[in-house]
């Protein structure tokens, strides 16, 4: 016994819980950011917890965020926790099954397509895509209706981030057999995967298979495009198809393969979730979404012309909409790292061991009253001047003022001792950040134009969090009520 005292003295406090591997399985499970709430008061911004067997260390707060995110190569490792999820979905030889220098390599490459000048041709399909799927879709037919929205954000999302990113014929084919194998490997992502992802299971029987079509589809593309040079659009694939690694390889065609898949997997989960939320607050505030509608007014003028990729810059109030509810409902609420030294947490005594996992919750600080005025409430307005609930730090308000450094994909903040960080931060930060923005921006902006949402109820209640996959999206069915602004 006393050796166990001696050899834990330094090792954070331990989440009390009646069974060995199960631990805190559970409670964390259920509902995280409450977890992390609770034992936080409890225990201090650093304790461990049991999650399936494995110690699980968690860093909280500002000073938590930046050193798990920031963390060493030498230190923490991100391929190590994800590859087993994500290799069999993407393929092999991208992102966490490849060394972390070719993976940010690979971040550059994706990030090329990402411009203000692609952005600007992306802004008109994605209106396209929202106005055409509303005339079209039977749920919408009418003057007014009830409607599960989440199973709609998701259709939306896909419809738009696959058109933008990888052209007309491969949106084309969305319609029908593609989603229905990107919804297989969607399979692979459910948490049960962590454990069972080598299983002979139905559902990753079908990932495979699915993997396998979907990369082939790409290829095959990509063999007729170099056989045809003349077709050739400036979109993801084409960036892809003309880089080169530092090492003078021309990125193989199995690899733009995967990193296609790759990409419209981590923009779908995400963007999906937070279009849902969005709609779904702005039916429990339809003052905010009468706000919105004016803002368009004021700002584009009353005809409303279509939208234009310099008209979001004109529209704070619809950027605050998505940075409110990515600080209440960030789709990614556990970061993980494996841990490759004994660690130190600066500040603290406490030495972390190479046997725990690494966590980080940005979550946890972004709805802290120290940084945000009533935190638990839903307030866009706060990121516009002169709020009374404005953030209270600098920090939260503008990252762009920050030292930069770049890992190798392009320039981010140095420090992330930041309370608001729901694209992460440091070698593995999202590059989707500003696609994402550009995306839901003009979503929001073409709903806001055709309808106006409420409650069922007429209440100002919104709906609680499903934790059950990987990324926490609003429990189903979210029901809300729509009319249209104009007759239909
Ligand atoms: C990484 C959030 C949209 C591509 C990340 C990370 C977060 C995040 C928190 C860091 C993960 C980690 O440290 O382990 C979000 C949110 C989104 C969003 C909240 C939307 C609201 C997108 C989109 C794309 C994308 C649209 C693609 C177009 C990526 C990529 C990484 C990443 C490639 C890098 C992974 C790594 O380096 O390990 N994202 N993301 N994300 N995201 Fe996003």
């Amino acid at each position: 016994l006393n050796q166990t005292l001696f050899k834990n003295s330094n090792e954070p406090p331990v989440v009390f819980h009646w069974f060995p591997v199960i631990g805190s399985t559970v409670t964390y499970g259920m509902d995280p950011p409450r977890f992390f709430k609770e034992n936080r008061e409890k225990y201090g911004d650093v304790f461990t917890f049991v999650l399936l067997g494995r110690k699980t260390t968690v860093c909280l707060g500002p000073a938590g965020n930046d050193f798990v995110l920031n963390g060493k190569i030498r230190d923490v490792n991100a391929e190590e926790i994800y590859t087993v999820l994500t290799t069999p979905v993407f393929g092999r030889d991208v992102v966490y099954d490849c060394p972390n220098a070719k993976l940010m390599e690979q971040k550059k490459f994706m990030k090329i397509a990402l411009t203000t000048e692609a952005f600007r041709q992306y802004v008109p399909i994605i209106s396209d895509e929202v106005t055409s799927y509303f005339k079209r879709t039977a749920d919408f037919k009418g003057q007014s209706g009830e409607v599960s929205i989440p199973p709609k954000m998701a259709e939306i999302t896909i419809f738009t981030a696959s058109h933008a990113l990888q052209g007309k014929a491969i949106r084309e084919q969305f319609d029908e057999s593609l989603a229905a194998l990107y919804h297989d490997l969607d399979m692979g992502f459910s948490p049960i995967n962590f454990t069972f992802h080598w299983a002979p299971l139905p559902w990753n029987n079908r990932r495979d298979h699915a993997q396998r079509t979907v990369a082939k589809l790409y290829m095959d593309t990509i063999k007729r495009r170099r056989a045809n040079p003349e077709i050739d659009a400036q979109d993801m694939m084409f960036h892809l198809m003309n880089s080169t690694y530092k090492n003078g390889v021309q990125v193989p065609d199995h690899e733009i393969a995967h990193m296609m898949i790759a990409l419209l997997m981590a923009g779908q989960h995400s963007s999906s979730s937070t279009s849902s939320w969005i709609m779904l607050l702005l039916a429990s505030r339809p003052d905010i979404m009468e706000d919105l509608y004016q803002e368009q007014i004021n700002a584009l003028g009353p005809d409303l012309p279509p939208l234009q990729y310099e008209d979001l810059a004109k529209l704070p109030l619809h950027g605050a909409i998505i940075k409110e509810t990515l600080r209440l409902h960030a789709p990614i609420h556990s970061i993980m790292r494996a841990v490759k030294q004994p660690l130190h947490v600066p500040g603290t005594k406490f030495v972390i061991p190479t046997n725990h996992v690494l966590m980080s919750a940005p979550g946890v600080s972004a709805s802290d009253p120290v940084f945000f005025p009533k935190p638990d409430l839903w307030d866009p307005h706060r990121w516009l001047p002169d709020s009374p609930n404005a953030p209270t730090l600098a920090r939260a308000q503008d990252e762009e003022e920050e030292e930069k450094i770049d890992y190798g994909y392009g320039l981010v903040s140095k420090g992330a001792a930041s309370p608001y960080l729901p694209f992460g931060a440091g070698r593995h930060r999202c590059i989707g950040e500003q696609f994402a923005n550009v995306q839901l921006q003009t979503i929001v902006a073409e709903v806001v134009r055709l309808f106006k949402f409420r409650n069922v109820d007429g209440s100002n209640k919104v709906i609680g969090t499903d934790y059950a996959s990987l990324f926490s999206r609003p429990l189903e069915p979210a029901v809300i009520h729509w009319e249209r602004r104009e007759k239909a």
